[in-house]
């Protein structure tokens, strides 16, 4: 079962989430590469992603995706907004046509706990640690809290797509709405109030947002 996750987030808008389960061949015969992958697996994520944006819409110009020099992958008529990430087997898109997007996914992992001081602030590290709402696919609350915290960093990082972002000090997560699965988050660098929402999966937080 390829697509693992799907949602038509409003008519111009849908996310999916691809467990990869396919040899590089099955995505060649439809995307074509856009940068040098050395390692297999990570070629095989890179193959997955540009594969799904076409799986959500069918009629995406993958042949036309530029590189910035961010790094971030774009159409230069920005007929489509879109973002993408990958984790492990995983692969997950967001594709739009008038919003821009981030999105992120994670696979949760004890690590995250020693690094939460270099993406969270003191304010973020108090008004979360109460968070006790996960489910508990074998690892602590905690672990899925930070990695849900930093997955929203980083789809706002990808959303704003123009790099030279301090996560700490321009990203703020104000406060999370549990019963929506939201976090409200005040981006500094464009002044915007921006909505992020998460899903957590066995083993897996997906992030997105648009705007
Ligand atoms: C660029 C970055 C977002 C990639 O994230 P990652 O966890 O390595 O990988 P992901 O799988 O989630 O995302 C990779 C995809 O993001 C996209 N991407 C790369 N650079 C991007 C950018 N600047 N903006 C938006 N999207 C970008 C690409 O689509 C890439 O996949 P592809 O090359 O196969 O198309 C990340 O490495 C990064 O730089 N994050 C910011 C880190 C930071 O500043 N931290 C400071 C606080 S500790």
């Amino acid at each position: 079962m390829p697509i693992f996750f799907q949602q038509q987030i409003n008519e111009n808008t849908r996310l999916g989430v691809w467990k990869i389960e396919e040899t590089e061949e099955f995505f060649k015969t439809t995307v074509p590469l856009h940068r040098d992958v050395t390692h297999p697996h990570k070629r095989l994520q890179h193959l997955a992603g540009r594969f799904l944006l076409q799986y959500l819409f069918p009629d995406f110009p993958n042949k036309l995706v530029k590189i910035a020099d961010t790094r971030k992958p774009y159409l230069p008529d920005a007929q489509y907004h879109f973002s993408i990430s990958h984790c492990g087997d995983y692969a997950a898109a967001i594709v739009s046509r008038d919003k821009r997007v981030g999105i992120d996914v994670e696979i949760p992992v004890e690590k995250i706990e020693k690094i939460k001081y270099k993406f969270l602030s003191a304010d973020e590290l108090a008004k979360f640690s109460l968070i006790t709402d996960f489910k508990k696919p074998g690892v602590t609350d905690n672990i899925i809290m930070y990695t849900l915290l930093w997955s929203s960093k980083e789809a706002i990082f990808k959303w704003y797509g123009n790099g030279g972002v301090d996560f700490r000090k321009d990203i703020l997560l104000l406060k999370q709405n549990a019963k929506n699965n939201a976090i409200d988050c005040f981006f500094t660098k464009s002044k915007s109030e921006l909505i992020i929402h998460y899903r957590q999966f066995e083993g897996l937080m997906l992030a997105w947002v648009f705007n």
